[in-house]
């Protein structure tokens, strides 16, 4: 177990800056996720970590230790690949001895390790098949164990579970949460799945565009997103955006859009004064919108919304709802029983005290 540190990390690929000051720490047994969409530099970050891509400017700790010209197999970093990268003619036993075979360990230490590790990842008779008899999930475990089994100080996954299926997924997630419980190895994990981030870790980096766009616990991101994009990319239907105008009407703060007008908490009124009469971006998640004499919220002047239902996910135990007030739309999940059809009459009730506004021009959150 370990620290790893990046500070003001950069990696340019030719002219293209694919990485850009990164500042992350992954504390000594912590679980932290890289989460960004496809291409925003998250593979590039873990090559650098593990010692296969050079860090163009800015320092790499692991541990104490300035690790930027440690050549790779010194660093105490195993790395799992998205490709699994199994070595085709190996058996499964053989892959996973293979780490220890090149560091020149003893026979019969390595064959206690492939025992354990073949136990801890519920690879037992599968020792002596080939990847190709393998499915993906029983891959997945083998290339995991391959990189669990030489005691790594660091242990970095790289969208180990994106070839899953759905089911098995789900499984793993659990199946990771369990081993790093058991082992505390410092993880640091990738993916482009905000929901799988949400799930696994203790702390998310949320990276866009080469930087770190949000660090924090999955509920502090859910919570207080740090602008648009961070709003935007967690939670799961996504997060409703209205353009608004700040207004101020005998002593009242509302927020009008195009369709309607919603009353602002005193907290986020306060935030948010230096905005008046400017348009700014209200969001609001779709979970923190009711229907009218649902028990969660109470119905107050200014905080509910006439619409007509437009479309209806059912989702077995609950159901997304998509409305629609004078070509503005919005999504809200409701309980099943809601029973809703399209062309349906709905009143909803927004929950402001989980509204969140930002910026227009900058995209930054403003309130509360
Ligand atoms: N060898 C390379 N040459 C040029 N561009 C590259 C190279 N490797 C990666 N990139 C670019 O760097 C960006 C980040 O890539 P990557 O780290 O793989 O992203 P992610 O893992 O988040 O999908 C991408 O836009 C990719 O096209
Ligand atoms: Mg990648």
């Amino acid at each position: 177990m370990t620290t790893v540190r990046l500070e003001k990390v950069s990696k340019t690929i030719g002219a293209t800056p694919v990485v850009r000051e990164l500042d992350l720490v992954v504390g000594d047994g912590e679980f932290v996720t890289l989460v960004g969409p496809s291409g925003c530099g998250k593979t590039t970050t873990l090559r650098m970590i593990a010692g296969l891509e050079e860090v163009t400017s800015g320092r790499l700790y692991i541990g104490d230790r300035l690790a930027n010209d440690v050549p790779s197999k010194d660093r105490g970093i195993a790395m799992v690949f998205q490709s699994y990268a199994l070595f085709p003619h190996m058996t499964t036993a053989q892959n996973i001895a293979f780490g220890l075979k090149i560091r020149k360990v003893p026979g019969d230490v390595v064959a206690r390790k492939v025992s354990w590790v073949l136990s801890l990842l519920n690879l037992k008779g599968l020792e002596n098949r080939r990847p190709r008899d393998l499915s993906g999930g029983q891959r997945q475990r083998v290339a995991l164990a391959r990189a669990m089994v030489v005691d790594p100080e660091v242990l970095l996954l790289d969208e180990p579970l994106s070839n899953l299926d759905a089911k098995l997924r789900i499984k793993m997630r659990a199946e990771l949460k369990r081993i790093h419980r058991q082992l505390k190895t410092t993880i640091l994990y990738v993916t482009h799945d905000q929901v799988e981030a949400m799930s696994l870790s203790e702390r998310i980096a949320v990276m866009r565009e080469g930087r770190l766009a949000q660090v924090g616990t999955p509920l502090d991101i859910y919570r207080k997103p740090t602008d648009l994009f961070v709003a935007g990319f967690v939670g799961s239907p996504t997060m409703n955006f209205f353009d608004g105008t700040i207004e101020q009407k005998e002593g009242k703060a509302t927020i009008a859009t195009r369709a309607f007008e919603l009353a602002l908490p005193e907290p986020v009124w306060q935030r948010c004064k230096t905005h008046k009469g400017k348009t700014v971006i209200l969001g609001i998640r779709p979970e923190h919108i009711y229907r009218r004499g649902s028990s969660r919220i109470k119905e107050v002047s200014g905080n509910t919304v006439k619409a007509v239902v437009t479309v209806v996910e059912p989702l077995g135990d609950r159901v997304i709802v998509e409305v629609e007030r004078s070509d503005v739309r919005f999504t809200l999940v409701l309980p099943e029983e809601a029973r809703m059809v399209p062309e349906m009459a709905v009143t909803a009730v927004f929950d402001m005290e989980h509204c969140h506004l930002f910026d227009r021009a900058s995209g930054k959150r403003i309130a509360p």
